[in-house]
Order: structure tokens, then C-alpha cells, then sequence
């Protein structure tokens, strides 16, 4: 079994999406995003920690000086009900500035639908959601995505800051899980 990073992992059946077509379209969002605020102050936020993969590279694809912070939060545990709670709060004072709020992946949307709450109740000029992949047919909570880079089956993905039980943020490129992996008894002992 090989190591690289560059080889499927053995819990997957095909990447979904290879490193070029990612870094191609990140390139494009870049360039969006340096022209739609030309001129302003701009903080690109995100969520700690599979955003800060695409924060990276979007922010070296954006050809403007421009701030950048983190907020960190314990997600709500699906199907018992529990509710999204912040755990790292900004180190930054956003009043009166641009925001643009950087996401690897909306999934059901309660994560960016609390976030956009908590980041608005601190008074910026503009808050504006850029997400790299929407799995929009898993959404609870309606988002509003600004920028997007890519809409994305409803599988179960790594890479590119998508983890499984914390292993894969770091592949160049995203995957999908095989089903027997995803339904059978390995995924049973993850949860
Ligand atoms: C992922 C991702 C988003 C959230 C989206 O984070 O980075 O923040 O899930 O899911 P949602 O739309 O269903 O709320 P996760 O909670 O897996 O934490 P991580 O970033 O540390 O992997």
C-alpha cells in the first residue's frame, strides 16, 4: 500500500476533483474577489480547520494586501441535535471592514449559518461567503454563497482540507470514499 500523497487512499473509490482542476478554479476565484474589492480593506475570515487549506492558496491568488483571522467552533453532532458553539473567538476587531467569509465545504449549512450570524452581530461593512465546494443536497440551514468553486455530489469526501476521522486534509486533490467503506463496519468504530 503506498503512502504518497499523491495515490488514492485505500478507503476510496475515485478523486473527484484532481489538484489542477482545484487550482485552476481557486486562480479564478482569486482574481473575483481582487477585483470585486479593488480598493478596499478586505479580511478573508475562516473556520479552523479544514478551511485553512483553501485560506492558503485563495489568499496567494488574491493580488491585493488584505487581512486575514480564525475562528474556530465545535460543530453540532448530526442527528443528536446539538447546536453549533464558537471555541475560538476572532483576534481582530471587524468593524466597518470587508469580510469575506472562506469555507472548504457547505454541507448542511449550519456551520456558515452560525458564523455569519456571529461575524454580522460584530458590525463589518459586508460579510460575503466564498466556499470551494457546496453539497447542496444535504443543506438544513439556507446559505448564501457569494463565490463558489465547485458543486459537489453528495458523497463522503477527503481532501483538500476534508478529512476522514482527521487523516486526508492534506491530499492534493479530492476523493470519495468507497460505499463499502462508508456503510460497513470500518465506518461503524469511526463514529
Ligand atoms: C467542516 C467544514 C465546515 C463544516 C460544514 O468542518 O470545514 O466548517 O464542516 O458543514 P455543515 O455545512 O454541515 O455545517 P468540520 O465540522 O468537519 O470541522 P473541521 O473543519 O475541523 O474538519
Amino acid at each position: 500500500m503506498s503512502n504518497s500523497l499523491l495515490a488514492l487512499p485505500p478507503e476510496c473509490d475515485a478523486i473527484v476533483v484532481d489538484s489542477h482542476t482545484i487550482s485552476t478554479r481557486i486562480a479564478e476565484l482569486g482574481q473575483e474577489i481582487a477585483e470585486k474589492y479593488d480598493g478596499e480593506q478586505l479580511r478573508l475570515i475562516t473556520v479552523l480547520r479544514g478551511g485553512v487549506f483553501f485560506l492558503a492558496d485563495l489568499c496567494r491568488a488574491i493580488d491585493m494586501p488584505l487581512h486575514m483571522d480564525f475562528l474556530a467552533v465545535a460543530p453540532y453532532l448530526p442527528g443528536k441535535g446539538g447546536a453549533v458553539r464558537m471555541t475560538k473567538d476572532l483576534e481582530d476587531d471587524i468593524s466597518g471592514t470587508r469580510v469575506v467569509l472562506v469555507e472548504d465545504v457547505v454541507d448542511t449549512g449550519l456551520t456558515v449559518n452560525y458564523v455569519l450570524s456571529f461575524l454580522r452581530s460584530h458590525g463589518p461593512a459586508s460579510v460575503d461567503v466564498c466556499a470551494l465546494f457546496d453539497k447542496p443536497a444535504r443543506r438544513i440551514a439556507s446559505v448564501p454563497i457569494a463565490m463558489l468553486g465547485f458543486e459537489m455530489p453528495d458523497r463522503f469526501l477527503v481532501g483538500y482540507g476534508l478529512d476522514l476521522a482527521g487523516r486526508y486534509r492534506n491530499l492534493p486533490f479530492v476523493a470519495s470514499l468507497n460505499d463499502d467503506f462508508v456503510f460497513g463496519d470500518r465506518a461503524a468504530r469511526l463514529r
